[in-house]
């Protein structure tokens, strides 16, 4: 996801299809208004949930869109697909009076899950947002509930929180935590999520993953209320709050 930000004379330029160069006398005569402010600075950062207006005609009007959706097996965790039916596709009819195509054109999934994994999916038109969440910095952790085909011992908790070398990308898996909730079902946390990480992890043992359900991200737990299928718009507290570490 690039950047979304820009400077106003560039975005104007953009939008009115003229030079940069002439932007500048445009700004100067207040026919520019950011956020309800008649803008006055060539340089001000424009980024795409700014609301623009000029000469009374509205330039851009994006407002940010955060949807969680509970995945059922079967879907593909992508925006479009010809083949299979997509979590874009999911999204429900009562979501439908709330996005218009446009709208519904700009949303990114922020963590994917595989085809028949099952749990908590994240979209949303904010880049910003769905980069911090994906950020090692800011160390979001991810819980999955696993049933596996074989039973589990304690020697898969220490290869979990050692981590475990990936030889196709070289690289070493973060630590992650594994807790054993009974003979066949364990509870994953990760903080990154590599290409199908968790059955590559059981896959070490020639255990196989029977079912793989994501329950949260961050502080966010997939909203029990959601059966399969079905996706609710966030609400504010809720996007900040994932976040919401504890620490
Ligand atoms: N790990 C996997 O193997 N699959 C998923 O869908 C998520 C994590």
């Amino acid at each position: 996801m690039k950047s979304q930000r820009t400077r106003l004379d560039r975005f104007m330029s953009r939008q009115l299809g003229i030079k940069r160069q002439a932007i500048r006398p445009i700004i100067a005569q207040g026919r520019i208004v950011v956020d309800g402010e008649v803008a006055c600075d060539v340089q001000q950062s424009i980024h795409q949930f700014s609301h623009v207006i000029f000469d009374q005609q509205v330039i851009q009007n994006n407002r940010p869109r955060y949807v969680m959706l509970h995945k059922p097996r079967g879907v593909v965790s992508a925006t479009k697909d010809n083949h299979h039916k997509t979590v874009v596709d999911l999204l429900d009819d009562s979501l439908d009076d709330l996005f218009d195509n446009n709208e519904r054109d700009k949303l990114h999934i922020a963590g994917r899950l595989d085809f028949n994994s099952t749990g908590l999916i994240l979209l949303t038109n904010d880049g910003r947002w769905s980069r911090q969440l994906s950020s090692p910095r800011n160390n979001i952790v991810k819980r999955y509930r696993v049933e596996l085909e074989k039973p589990l011992d304690e020697r898969y908790i220490f290869a979990f929180s050692k981590g475990m070398y990936f030889d196709y990308e070289g690289i070493t898996t973060q630590p992650a935590q594994l807790e054993i909730i009974s003979s066949h079902v364990s509870e994953v946390y990760l903080t990154e999520g590599r290409y199908h990480q968790i059955k590559r992890m059981f896959g070490r043992f020639q255990n196989e993953v029977l079912e793989l359900h994501r329950l949260s991200i961050g502080a966010l737990n997939l909203d029990p209320q959601l059966s399969p299928g079905k996706s609710r718009e966030l609400q504010q507290r809720e996007v900040t709050g994932i976040f919401d570490t504890g620490k």
